[in-house]
C-alpha cells in the first residue's frame, strides 16, 4: 500500500508582506545573527522565539575549533528557553542566515538534530510551534508546525518518562 505524507507552507518575497509581529520576530533573529560566533564556517545564523507570555528570546550559532562541539542557533536558543522558562510554551520560531561567502537566496532549513530537539518540545506542549525560515535576501517560508519538518519521526513507548 502506498502512503503519502504532505504539508503545505506559505512563501513570502519579503517580511514586509507579513504581520508586524512576525516582522519583529524576524528582526530580532537578524539582530542576533550579527553576534554569532561562526569564525570557522562564516555562516551566521540567528534564531528568535516568541514565548506564550509575549516575550521574544534570541540566540545564534556558537562554533568551536573542536568542530563537533559547535551548536546551531536553534538549539542554543531552545535549550536556553527550556532551561530558564520550562513552563512557557513556544509559539513561534524565526531563523535567519547570512554568510561571509555570499548572498543566500533560499531560506535556511534547520538541520536534523535541531528538528529532533524542536519536535520533542513541540510534542510536550499543547500547541504547534510555527516556523519562519528566512533567506538573507528576503524570502521567507512559513510552516505551521515543527512536525512538518520531521515526518515519520522517532517515537517509542519503551523510553519511559520519570
Ligand atoms: N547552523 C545553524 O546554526 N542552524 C542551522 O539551521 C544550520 C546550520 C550553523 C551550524 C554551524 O555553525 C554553521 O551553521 C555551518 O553549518
Amino acid at each position: 500500500m502506498k502512503k503519502t505524507i504532505s504539508f503545505s507552507y506559505n512563501s513570502y518575497n519579503s517580511p514586509s508582506e507579513m504581520t508586524y509581529s512576525d516582522q519583529q520576530l524576524i528582526a530580532q533573529a537578524e539582530s542576533s545573527l550579527t553576534k554569532a560566533y561562526a569564525i570557522y564556517s562564516g555562516f551566521h545564523v540567528g534564531a528568535s522565539v516568541l514565548l506564550e507570555n509575549g516575550k521574544i528570546m534570541s540566540a545564534n550559532n556558537q562554533e568551536n575549533m573542536a568542530f563537533p562541539s559547535s551548536l546551531c542557533a536553534e538549539r542554543v536558543l531552545m535549550y536556553y528557553c527550556k532551561a530558564n522558562f520550562p513552563e512557557l510554551e513556544i509559539k513561534k520560531i524565526a531563523v535567519t542566515v547570512k554568510s561571509v561567502h555570499g548572498s543566500i537566496s533560499e531560506p535556511i532549513s534547520p538541520c536534523g538534530s535541531c528538528r529532533q530537539v524542536m519536535l520533542e518540545y513541540e510534542q510536550n506542549q499543547n500547541n504547534n510551534i510555527q516556523v519562519l525560515l528566512k533567506a538573507d535576501q528576503g524570502k521567507v517560508y512559513e510552516l505551521e508546525s515543527i512536525n512538518d519538518l520531521l515526518p515519520l519521526s522517532f517515537k517509542t513507548d519503551v523510553l519511559k518518562r520519570y
